[in-house]
This record gives C-alpha cells, structure tokens and sequence, in this order.
C-alpha cells in the first residue's frame, strides 16, 4: 500500500531529497519548501529556470499566516471555499517563504492539495513541500505514476503512485496580491466558482509579466505539431493533412468536459509515441471547464522554437 511509504517518503523529505507524489491535478516533484538545495534540486532535474516560482503545498488553511502577510478576507473565502482542492492563491510572501522556492519575488503561491496521498504526506512531514508539475520544463504535465518514471527514471526514487490524476490539468492560479483578483491559469475551479465565492469577475490574464516570468504562449507541448480547428472543418483538415503523408492523430473532443480534461495530457503523450506528426485538436467552449481546457490546447499549439531538443532556460513559462 502507497500509506505506508508515507513515513519513507517523509524521510526523504526530511533528508533534503526531491520525491514525487500525486495530487488531484497532475503529478508533482516535492521538496522541503524551506530547504534551498532541496528547493535548487528541483530546478535542476527539471532544466527550469530559477527565476520561476514553485507553488509551496500546505496540509491545511490554518498554515497560511506562517507563509503569507497581509492575507485578504478573499483568500480565506476562496481558502474555505475550495480548498483542499484544484486552487492555488498567490500572497505577499510571509516568514517561512525563502527566495529559492519563490524564485526571488516578493509573492508566493500556495495550495492545499485535495488527493488523499498529498494529504497524508503533508501531515505527516507537517512543513510546506514546494512541488511543481513532474515534467521537464515545457514538457506536458504528468497525470500517472508511470509519467513520471518514463521522464525522470532513478533520477527520482521515491514515487508515490496515487492512481491517475482526478483532474489532469494543473490547478487553477489567482492571483490575490495585488488590487484585484485575476486568474492567472485557468484550472478546475473556473471563472463562475470564483465569482460565486468573491462576488466580483476575476479576469483571466492572458499575458502577466509582472507575475509568471516570461509568460510566453508555448508550453505543455507534445513532439507532434499540434493543430487546433472547429468541429465543423476538422474532418476535411484531416484528410488534406492526411493527403500530404502526415501521421495524423486526432484529440477526441468529447461532451464531458471533465473526462476530456482528465484524459488530455495522456493523450498527447500517446500521440508522441505512436509517432504522430500533428495532433488535430478541436477547441472546446471557453467557458467553465473548456476555458482551462483550450488554454492548454493553445499553448500547445503556440509557434514553437525548435523544437528538438526542448529550449532550456528560454522564454516559456511554467512547467
Ligand atoms: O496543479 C498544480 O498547480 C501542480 C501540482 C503539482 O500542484 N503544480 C504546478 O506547478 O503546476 P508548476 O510549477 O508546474 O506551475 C506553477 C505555476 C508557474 O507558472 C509559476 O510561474 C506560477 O505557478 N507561480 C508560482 N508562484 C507564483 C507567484 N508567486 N506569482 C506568480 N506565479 C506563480
Ligand atoms: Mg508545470
């Protein structure tokens, strides 16, 4: 049973080491959020550059103050509202935030993740894990154990291996430290569940680069080029694209916006390796769940540098 390597998995934490461990959203590579070589590990195994913040991982909102200043009536409201859960709040940076885990800025991200394994961990390490999606940077995000072991191999040891991934796509970013709150990534919690709880719209910003550094549109890219059309000319693109001898692979859109979020970043990594050229997709209804959705699809489709080997340390955001 995955509980009882918990205390293993804590030990490592403990003793400065990265591991990886599920969370509702993707899969993620944890480390002590107050320990900068552990921290400084990350970006390493990841070829991500310093400068872009990692979302530290608390067992609860009680934690908060420890971690966070000046903390807004709305974060707790979003707090209590939808955590543990797909959310994470950017704050001015508290005492316990070192400039390794925020990559030297004066806010940092925080989220109570809801996947019972995080849960487990978390309480049982009792500090903040630092954790950024289990992929290389600008890599498609991992939503299996088996993700992360095909990317990084014993370059980590310790997986803890939570099932699939109830979400798939990486939690939903507001940002609370400024004037007004703006979604800085789309996630599960959408636009009209934070209005509910804030009673004001909260804008989704396209392009912060006060916020996440260099936030350029290529990201979450598989090997094959991907390609977004409407329902309506998908099948003769298909066939044209078919005609000029590409492999074609085409993104199932599906009615169920949840199973289609679920199901996504898989379905990339399947393409890749069945060989695809080009990924047809078709762009869901930017609203609830399909805003998250098609944010990542045209991320994926953004014009790419070239595109073998990865760009390390260029300007893509996230990862
Ligand atoms: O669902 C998730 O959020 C997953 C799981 C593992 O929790 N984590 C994740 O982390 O997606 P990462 O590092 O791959 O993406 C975090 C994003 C980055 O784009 C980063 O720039 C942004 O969060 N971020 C973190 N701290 C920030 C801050 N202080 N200000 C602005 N953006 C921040
Ligand atoms: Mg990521």
């Amino acid at each position: 049973m995955e509980m009882d390597r918990i205390a293993e998995a804590v030990t490592m934490l403990r003793a400065g080491n990265v591991i990886g461990f599920p969370t509702e959203t993707v899969y993620g590579l944890g480390a002590n959020a107050e320990n900068a070589e552990a921290v400084a590990k990350i970006f390493e195994l990841k070829g991500r550059p310093r400068n872009h913040p990692l979302i530290v991982h608390l067992a609860d909102a009680q934690q908060l103050p420890e971690w966070a200043r000046e903390i807004p009536d709305a974060a707790w409201a979003l707090a209590e509202g939808f955590w543990p859960g797909p959310l994470t709040i950017i704050l001015k940076r508290g005492e316990r935030a070192i400039d390794e885990t925020t990559g030297g800025h004066d806010t940092i991200g925080l989220r109570v993740p809801a996947h019972p394994l995080a849960l487990a961990l978390l309480r049982a390490f009792g500090g903040g894990i630092a954790a950024p999606s289990a992929n290389r940077f600008g890599a498609v995000s991992p939503t299996t154990a088996e993700h992360v072991r095909a990317e990084f191999g014993n370059e980590v040891p310790l997986i803890l291996d939570g099932g699939p991934c109830a979400v798939g796509l990486e939690s939903t970013i507001v940002d609370l430290s400024g004037d007004k709150p703006a979604i800085l990534r789309p996630g599960a919690i959408t636009p009209e569940q934070l209005k509910s709880v804030l009673e004001t719209d909260v804008p989704h910003l396209r392009s912060s680069k006060t916020h996440a550094p260099g936030l350029l549109a290529s990201h979450y890219a598989p090997k094959a080029q991907v390609i977004l059309v409407t329902a309506a000319e998908a099948a003769e693109r298909e066939e044209s694209l078919r005609a000029s001898g590409k492999k074609i692979v085409r993104l199932s859109a599906s009615s169920d916006l949840a199973e289609q979020a679920r199901s996504l970043y898989a379905a990339m990594r399947t393409a890749d390796e069945q060989g695809a050229d080009v990924l047809l997709a078709v762009l869901p209804d930017e609203s609830g769940l399909g805003l998250a959705i098609a944010d990542r699809l045209r991320k994926a489709a953004a014009p790419r540098e070239k595109s073998e080997p990865r760009p390390q340390g260029s300007d893509r955001q996230e990862s």
